[in-house]
């Protein structure tokens, strides 16, 4: 049976019952802020937001997230509350409240400087301050309060979110140990010698074995979990079971790839609003009879944009027939911007597009249109469905959901996704010309070879990574971590 909404919303009831359902995160799934006319609500450019919204619209319950809006304090009631989503409530937002120190420290500081690098080996210093560290504690503890205020006397299922929350497992079960405590590391883990140069690697460990169960997006982090394990702390690591146990309990750690919510996306992609933004859009005079290439991430150094713009301009050494034919749209927000290392990713792929547009442009085309804007779902899929090809090509991902969004939104089965290789979702995706975003001459011959694919060869790929997408949705992953958390009620 697929899984939907509905069969999930049911599961739910059925197996956690009376048990309240509580998620945490750092990022809300919904920001209040000001604007010209009043407040608005805006939605963040979050992979893991994007994935457990349609959750708890299914389940109902309460998240737990940092309010980060300026208007967010206004909206709230007394318990900072505020249900969501506005146009239609289903669940309760539950506010916190950072100061902006924590925020620096928190946020920026330890989770951003610090556990962002180190868990995605892309060549960058992770950086770990003692007074970030500190505050890594503290607001893991703030929350851990929030939760507990929230749980009351009940029993419940808490299901925490990401690299911010290292600590927060093991400090609610050390005050709840009734209470069944699940996480989901949205991002990649390291091997062992990279994780080591972690200050705080022991005290890490220890808090994500607080969880009853601990998941990744595929088996290979989940096992890098376990080896990092099994080096630094007197536990017993089982690997045939892929869990640890340490003082009579057990933390159960696995693979469950997470998806998105692929009717909803379909429906969407196929509506005449999306119709018409994509017609509106394929009549700018600067791609108007062009080829189109699309890229749509938040300006992070993961993701390889400056190796995506390498290709491109190898693209047009390799096959200047191609100039003034092809035109690439980067889009997306810009992101981190407090932190030093992003402010000068911003300025090199800023730079890289002048260069290439430069070198390159012709009287009513230039190669590269970069715009760094947060865009709605409706923009989104007009400009995934104006696409001839889409690139992903981040350097190292645990997931990226652009991919299976690029391929729930092509409901013309016609587009060719070129995805990097080191992505979570290249081992779902396997009809996508798969990529290696380091190795530009490879990069750029992929280009040629996803512009010039023949439709019929276009459509069985798209059809078979449709069919993937569709099965594996994000109410399948969620219900898997359901089904699991079950057996230990
Ligand atoms: C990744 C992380 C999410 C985070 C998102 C956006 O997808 O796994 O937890 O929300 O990036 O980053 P931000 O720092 O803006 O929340």
């Amino acid at each position: 049976m697929p899984w939907n909404k509905d069969n999930l919303r049911d599961i739910v009831k059925e197996k956690i019952g009376s048990h309240k359902f509580i998620v945490v995160s750092n990022r809300e799934p919904y920001i209040h802020s000001y604007s010209e006319n009043g407040i608005r609500c805006l939605t963040p450019a979050s992979g893991m937001t994007v994935a457990l919204d349609p959750v708890m619209r299914a389940c109902g319950g309460t998240w737990i997230g940092h309010g980060s809006g300026d208007a967010d304090r206004d909206v709230v009631d007394g318990k900072d509350h505020i249900q969501v989503p506005p146009e239609n409530p289903l669940y309760t937002l539950r506010r916190v409240w950072l100061t902006k120190e924590e925020e620096d420290t928190f946020y920026y500081g330890y989770s951003n400087e610090g556990l962002w690098p180190l868990c995605h080996i892309v060549h960058v210093r992770p950086v770990f301050r003692e007074s970030d560290w500190e505050s890594y504690k503290r607001v893991n503890e703030k929350f851990a309060d929030a939760v507990l205020e929230e749980l009351g006397s009940d029993q419940g299922f808490v299901f925490i979110q990401d690299y911010h929350f290292a600590l927060l497992p093991k400090m609610i079960k050390d005050r709840r140990p009734d209470i069944i405590v699940a996480q989901f590391w949205h991002i990649p883990w390291p091997n062992p010698e990279a994780f080591r140069v972690c200050p705080q690697a022991e005290e890490i460990l220890w808090g994500l074995l607080g969880n009853d169960i601990l998941g990744f997006h595929v088996r290979y982090h989940a096992i890098n979990f376990l080896d990092s394990v099994d080096r630094s702390l007197e536990v017993r690591v089982d690997r045939e079971r892929l869990s640890v146990f340490k003082g009579g309990r057990e933390t159960l750690v696995r693979p469950y790839p997470i998806s998105i919510d692929f009717d909803m996306i379909e429906k969407v992609a196929g509506s005449p609003d999306v119709e018409q933004r994509r017609s509106l859009l394929k009549s700018d005079f600067r791609i108007r009879n062009r080829l189109i290439g699309v890229g749509i991430d938040r300006m992070d150094y993961t993701k390889g944009i400056v190796e995506r713009f390498n290709a491109i301009d190898r693209f047009f050494e390799r096959y200047p027939g191609y100039v003034g034919k092809f035109v690439f749209l980067q889009l997306g927000p810009l992101s981190r911007i407090h932190i030093p290392k992003y402010r000068q990713y911003n300025d090199e792929v800023y730079n890289r597009m002048v260069d290439i547009n430069e070198k390159w442009r012709r009287k009513d085309w230039q190669p590269i249109i970069l715009h760094k804007i947060h865009l709605g779902l409706e923009d989104v899929l007009s400009y995934y469905r104006a696409a001839d090809i889409c690139i992903v090509s981040s350097i190292h991902d645990g997931m990226n959901l652009v991919a299976k969004e690029f391929v729930a939104s092509r409901i013309d089965e016609k587009g060719v996704l070129l995805l990097s290789k080191f992505t979570g979702s290249s081992r779902e995706l396997e009809q996508a010309i798969l990529i290696n975003p380091l190795a530009t001459d490879q990069f750029a011959d992929a280009i040629r070879q996803a512009l010039e694919m023949p439709l019929e060869q276009q459509a069985e790929r798209m059809k078979k990574m449709r069919d993937a997408v569709r099965e594996n949705n994000v109410y399948r992953w969620a219900g898997k971590i359901v089904n699991e958390m079950k057996k230990l009620m």
